[in-house]
């Protein structure tokens, strides 16, 4: 990848294998974030499920929701693309098999580098009266899964898992679902789905108990699907239900918005507008903690989209202070806080992230990479076991730094390298294609170096 003005650089035409990126004198420009991550995870796992077509538009072209396709086409699901006129991503027709439909895969599934795969498949693999092995890759294979096996050998799966049920491969051999009434050790909204979507075919009633509130889209969608789903603040109850198709809207991923959010803040010069925009309000912890921090961002344009409420955002240059990030807006904000550090990093003052220990367990130990690469670019940055504090002083200067093979750290540095004294070198940078395949050409949109 070249530029006019070399402030992305790229070692290969194809893949990016390192990017280099460097201070631009402003930030202008308009970017339709992809389509958000989660929605289309969900909207491709339950209409496989459901009786009819569904036309989703806008599904996300990273490389985690292209595994839950491949993953379900494996189990005898029928997925057409066409190309979709208005000029976004292809739209995917997925033909729903009804809630018994699935057929016994006859190889291994594969969920690459995606735990929300991994995690909500897992719900709706669990009892069939097949055998099925799920995997993934080097990174998907050390995070946790005792966390699904658990609550579903309680619904009465028959499960294993390699290293004591803790990891996949995980190896599913039917058994006959009933209800459970459990109580979440974490508030993971991919370990709530799982349950959610096993709860569909269990006899009985199915209810979880989060200690917070996590994403909801599975909520939102099950009962645009006719489910019978009862969300009572941090309970949610589900029983048995067929499923009808609906077509689904992807909004634009609030998560990956956040990267130039935090771009246009710390940046001197910057005005960023973002269209299309999901703002489910379990997603937009980032918008609150920026704005907490000073930063100006514009909320313009909401509306609602298939049960989900959207916004353009328009963000601006900022001055801003560090602040307290911990308790109940943890799971609001918990994939973008990676690159709130570096918002964390210009801001002047100090940045406590706490409550934060599942960051551990995310792509990579997002705790240990992000102390890690910032103190590379000069900041300092104390470690805790379950967040950090970083001592904001409005500057980071240029390192050859490695994205950790993790798509929002590679994203993050490069956010870092776009106000840095001098270039930061991203190494592993194509690790973004696993949510945002675009965001290389975004930046160059940005940073004002393509027309
Ligand atoms: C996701 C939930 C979150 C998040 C992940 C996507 C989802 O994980 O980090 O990127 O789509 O349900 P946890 O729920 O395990 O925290």
């Amino acid at each position: 990848m070249t530029t006019g003005r070399g402030m992305v650089t790229g070692t290969s035409a194809g893949t990016i294998n390192a990017v280099s990126v460097a201070r631009p004198p402003r930030l202008r420009g308009t970017i339709s974030p992809p389509g958000d991550k989660s929605i289309s995870h969900r909207a491709v796992m339950l209409n496989s499920l459901a009786t009819g077509a569904a036309r989703i538009k806008n599904y996300s072209a990273g490389l985690d929701c292209a595994s839950t396709v491949e993953i379900v086409r494996r189990l005898g699901v029928e997925i057409e693309t066409s190309p979709d006129s208005s000029g976004g991503p292809d739209i995917l027709t997925v033909h729903g098999v009804g809630m018994d439909g699935f057929e016994e895969p006859s190889s291994v599934l594969d969920a690459g580098n995606s735990g929300t795969t991994a995690r909500l498949m897992s719900g709706l693999v669990a009892g069939r009266r097949f055998q099925a092995i799920l995997t993934g890759d080097d990174s998907l294979r050390s995070r946790p899964m005792a966390r699904v096996v658990r609550p579903l050998l309680e619904m009465g799966a028959h499960i294993h898992a390699r290293g004591g049920d803790r990891f996949a491969p995980i190896v599913f051999a039917g058994g006959e679902l009933h209800g459970v009434d459990y109580r979440l050790p974490v508030a993971s909204a991919q370990v709530k789905s799982c349950i959610l979507f096993a709860g569909l075919r269990a006899r009985g009633e199915t209810i979880i108990r989060s200690p917070a509130i996590s994403r909801d889209h599975s909520e939102r969608m099950l009962s645009a699907m006719g489910a019978p789903v009862a969300v009572d603040d941090k309970i949610v109850s589900i029983a048995p239900s067929e499923l009808r198709a609906v077509d689904v809207q992807v909004p634009g991923d609030v998560s990956s918005a956040t990267f130039w959010l935090v771009a246009a803040a710390v940046h001197p010069d910057a005005e960023i507008r973002l269209r299309d925009v999901g703002l489910n309000p379990t997603r937009t912890g980032a918008l609150s903690a920026l704005r907490e921090m000073g930063a100006d961002i514009q909320v313009e344009n909401e509306r609602e989209v298939a049960g989900e409420p959207i916004g353009d955002l328009v963000a601006r240059s900022s001055a801003l202070h560090g602040i307290e990030v911990g308790g109940d807006i943890v799971p609001l904000l918990i994939d973008e806080i990676p690159v709130l550090a570096v918002a964390a990093a210009m801001a002047e003052g100090d940045t406590c992230i706490r409550d934060a220990g599942e960051l551990r367990v995310k792509e990579s130990d997002r705790i240990a990479a992000t102390v890690e690469w910032l103190r590379a670019v000069g900041v300092d940055v104390k470690e805790e076991s379950d967040g950090m504090t970083i001592r904001g002083r409005g500057e980071l200067r240029g390192a050859t730094i490695d994205s950790y093979g993790d798509h929002r750290m590679a994203m993050a540095q490069a956010v870092g390298g776009l106000v840095a004294t001098t270039p930061i070198h991203v190494e592993r940078a194509s690790a973004a294609d696993v949510s945002y395949p675009n965001f290389w050409r975004d930046l160059e949109t940005v940073a004002g170096t393509v027309g």
